[in-house]
């Protein structure tokens, strides 16, 4: 099993929600560091006054500051059977600095999930994307609507819309993406170890050809 794992693809791919059926399916730790900026944010702690800004604006957080905070979080225990990267690397920088840190923990990356979109579906997604205020669970108005109106399926909790997922911002989050991470493919795809999924599949189809993928011997 290849359980050492990123998953790329640009803002509305649905990395998250695949992230979330993997993690659940293959019991390893899901670390996105969208998500970790934003339970700073809540928490009012120095990270997230420092990322507030940048994320509202669609701009990426500083390097130094988001690759600490991967660091931390890779070092821990649960992630020695496995980990699923969701939105990290976003930067060549970035890149490097997981390359040597997984050198040095002993848990390489071996498989790099990345989801395709056309950004007319991105759009779509963003503008009717929901997440719960509580667990982060993506939901969506029309394609993945929760069983009851505004509340989260998994903890109850109420549903309400990302501060950047408004135009402008989205405008900025697809511009990074092209110039700053896409580029990073190359580099992962001259490893061998890319799997490109089309992410404008059902939920369910994306969840079963990335299964396969994690699944090869
Ligand atoms: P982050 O939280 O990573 O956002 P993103 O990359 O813009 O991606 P999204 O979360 O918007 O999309 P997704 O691919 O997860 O899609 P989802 O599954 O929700 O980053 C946010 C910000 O944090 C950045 O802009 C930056 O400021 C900062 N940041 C984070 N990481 C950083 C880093 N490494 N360096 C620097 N800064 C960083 O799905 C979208 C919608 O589509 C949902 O409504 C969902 O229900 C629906 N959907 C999903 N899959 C399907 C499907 N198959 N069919 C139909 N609908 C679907
Ligand atoms: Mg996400
Ligand atoms: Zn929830």
């Amino acid at each position: 099993m290849k359980s050492n794992i990123i998953l790329m693809g640009p803002p509305g791919a649905g990395k998250g929600t695949l992230a979330k059926r993997l993690v659940a399916k293959y019991h390893i730790p899901h670390i996105s560091t969208g998500d970790m900026f934003r339970e700073a944010i809540k928490a009012g702690t120095e990270l997230g006054q420092l990322a507030k800004d940048y994320m509202a604006r669609g701009d990426l957080v500083p390097d130094n500051v988001t690759i600490g905070i991967v660091e931390a979080r890779l070092a821990q225990d649960d992630c020695s059977h496995g980990y699923l990267l969701d939105g990290f690397p976003r930067t060549l920088a970035q890149a490097e600095a997981l390359e040597k840190l997984t050198a040095k923990l002993n848990r390489p990356v071996n498989l790099v999930i990345n989801l395709t979109a056309d950004e007319a579906i991105l759009v779509k997604r963003i503008s009717g994307r929901r997440v719960c205020k509580n667990c982060g669970t993506p939901y969506h108005v029309v394609n993945v609507p929760p069983k009851v109106e505004g509340i989260c399926d998994h903890c109850g909790g109420p549903l309400m819309q990302r501060p950047d997922d408004n135009e402008a911002s989205l405008k900025t989050r697809l511009a990074h993406y092209y110039s700053d991470t896409k580029p990073l493919l190359s580099f992962y795809e001259a490893k061998g170890y890319v799997t490109s999924i089309d992410g404008m599949q059902p939920a369910d189809a994306v969840l079963a050809l990335a299964g396969q993928a994690v699944e090869v011997k």
